[in-house]
């Protein structure tokens, strides 16, 4: 605690915060403060007193914090959920972490699908996919559809122009590459859109062919790797807009975004790349001049042996990956030597992240209950 009119709250590692009195009055948890039903504040704090201060802080038990401000009111605070609340960064939320990875990774994220997974099952798979970026579901059935199904279990389904689910196998006269039996360098599936699908799933009916070998980088790890060496490079990625677009007979899309997403703290928010639709402004020579060979680096480490990881998508395997992190691709194959047909479809980030914390409320909740009992 600081002086009498000020909070200043300490964490076990000593590091100190001094809570803002209007921080702290737009948190009051009191049925005049908020509605307990949603949650939601009943008042706009852009009312309240906008030199609103600290009239009197008390201690009534440890953990808890008793505050009179100087419009009158009065609340009272727990120390661990204001520290906690003190403690999120702009794209950290409340998640685990991304765990950057590269080619070294050793075991890939699988887990054998059921459709009525328990809540401990269903949060280790979020686990992995918060951290990592990825999970490899197998033993998902080869109907037509369940990638629809396995998305709804995660988030909502991004419906697009190519529809709710989308059949990837080479066809004649396909409208993109994807649908052709040529490799694909690693990209992020349409940066053209606004916003752009958050997360995909891809889900193998059939794989009668050797090659269509499914490859995946963390451009997260390969974003930090640039930055590491090449400042200069990451900076120009992170700042130079880039339009991207997609055209076809019913569709004309674009969308401005530079390869690098940053937040406004500075960290990676998304990874930006398709090599096949990105389309840089005419900006003067030497700009243009520093950021060709920015790309280059950039573009040279996405493909690398060292950050890729490469693996087959048997009939059943579905991988769902984070689009603004991860980049995927596939070698090329031959389709004389059989079919290979999957299914994908995108679902928004936010249902994972949603689903995750639902599940830990339950168990903070259960375990209470269990304590209490
Ligand atoms: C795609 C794609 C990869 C594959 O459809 O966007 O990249 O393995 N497909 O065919
Ligand atoms: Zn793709």
């Amino acid at each position: 605690m600081g002086g009498p009119n000020e909070l200043v709250l300490e964490r076990a590692d000593g590091s100190r915060h001094s809570i803002h009195p209007l921080w702290l009055r737009e948190r009051c948890r009191d049925p005049a403060s908020i509605d307990p039903q949603t949650q939601q504040r009943l008042q706009d704090p852009s009312d309240f007193d906008i030199d609103l201060a600290l009239v009197a802080v008390s201690q009534p038990q440890p953990g808890t914090y008793r505050i009179k401000f100087s419009d009158g009111h009065e609340a009272s605070f727990d120390a661990a959920e204001i520290l906690a609340e003190a403690a999120l960064t702009p794209n950290s939320h409340d998640c685990p972490a991304p765990r950057l990875w590269d080619g070294t990774l050793a075991e890939l994220p699988r887990a054998r699908w059921r459709a009525d997974p328990g809540e401990a099952e269903l949060s280790s798979w979020l686990e992995a996919f918060l951290t990592l970026g990825l999970v490899i579901f197998e033993g998902v059935p080869t109907e037509p559809g369940m990638v629809l199904k396995l998305g709804a279990m995660f988030g909502f389904t991004r419906e697009t122009n190519f529809g709710a689910l989308f059949n990837v196998r080479s066809t004649p006269n396909a409208n993109d590459l994807a649908y052709t039996s040529l490799a694909l360098d690693p990209h992020t599936d349409n940066p053209y859109r606004a916003p752009v699908p958050g997360i995909q799933l891809l889900h193998c009916l059939v794989n009668e062919t050797r090659g269509g070998l499914s490859t995946l980088v963390d451009g997260f790890a390969v974003a930090q790797a640039l930055r590491e060496r090449h400042p200069q490079a990451f900076a120009i990625l992170a700042s130079t807009p880039v339009r991207f677009r997609y055209i076809d007979v019913d569709a004309e899309l674009t969308a401005s975004a530079p390869l690098i997403e940053l937040d406004l703290g500075g960290d990676l928010k998304a990874i930006h790349f398709s090599p096949r639709l990105d389309f840089v402004p005419l900006f003067a020579r030497e700009r243009l001049d520093a950021y060709y060979r920015a790309r280059r680096l950039f573009d040279q480490r996405l493909r690398a042996p060292d950050f890729a990881i490469r693996f087959l998508l048997k009939a059943g395997d579905l991988v769902m990956f984070d689009n603004c992190r991860l980049l995927h691709g596939r070698t090329a194959f031959d389709p004389s030597e059989g079919l290979r047909h999957l299914q994908g479809c995108y679902i928004d980030s936010d249902g994972p992240r949603s689903l995750y914390r639902v599940l830990r409320r339950r168990r903070a909740l259960s375990s209470a209950v269990r304590r209490s009992a």
